[in-house]
């Protein structure tokens, strides 16, 4: 069973109007579906760390999926990576978690031998080699995706955050759902494209661009799915 998960309608909900599927509600809604023959479970988190969380909770215990791949969209925290381009994150940070007072690096989770959550090598590679049909080389971008509760729309706190990880983007779910798959044991893998540059003209930018750059990724996942 293969699992993917958005925090909006607008990054998913089409695919799952395209495709045959049963809904299934447990709590949470979910959707199920076989895609290249392969069984694969559906649905739409809400926004920010603990909706995100909770969500890739209930859908390993309800359906015990062994890879889950988060699609999206992200502000860019790097001025090579624009509106439009893909991300595949490779690593995952909360960039706002902070226990430095108490001798930590930032975004340590203190329980955690590590500060950041490592993707699925081969699901990178596979992705990559799918993005490649859709888009140019120098618009797919490997590397490090930073997740908070922050809308980020400021230069000084993006420019914060691409100091402190060395960011590509910046959301609000992704290391959190990889983090619950990394404790149940589940490969993960995040998909982003890019809607704004996390700066003043944020807000704007991603209402203008949510639809148009979430089809980036929603235009390689069924081929992912079929190869994973
Ligand atoms: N998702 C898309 N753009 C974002 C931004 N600027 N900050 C946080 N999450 C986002």
């Amino acid at each position: 069973m293969i699992g993917i998960i958005s925090a909006l309608n607008e990054e998913l909900m089409e695919i799952i109007d395209k495709i045959e599927t049963k809904k299934v509600v447990k709590g949470f809604t979910f959707y199920l579906a076989n895609i290249y023959d392969k069984d694969v479970v559906l649905g739409i988190c809400g926004v920010g760390k603990v909706n995100s969380a909770i969500y890739t909770q209930s859908m390993i215990d309800n359906f015990s999926p062994d890879t889950i791949i988060n699609i999206g969209v992200a502000g860019s925290t790097d001025d090579a990576v624009k509106i439009g381009d893909l991300v595949i994150g490779t690593e995952y940070f909360y960039h706002d978690f902070d226990c430095t007072e108490a001798g930590y690096t930032m975004g340590q989770i203190p329980a955690l031998r590590d500060v950041k959550f490592i993707a699925d090598k081969r699901l990178v590679d596979l992705s990559y080699e799918k993005a490649k049909k859709v888009l140019s080389e120098d618009k797919i971008f490997k590397g490090i995706i930073a997740t908070g509760d922050i809308f980020v729309a400021k230069k000084e706190i993006k420019d914060r955050i691409k100091k402190n990880f060395n960011s590509l983007c910046c959301e609000m779910e992704s290391c959190s759902i990889v983090h619950t798959c990394h404790l149940n044991n589940v490969k993960y893998l995040a998909l982003r494209s890019i809607s704004d540059n996390a700066n003043e003209e944020a807000d704007c930018d991603f209402e203008t661009f949510v639809a148009e750059s979430s089809k980036v990724v929603k235009s390689i996942i069924l081929d992912i799915i079929k190869e994973i």
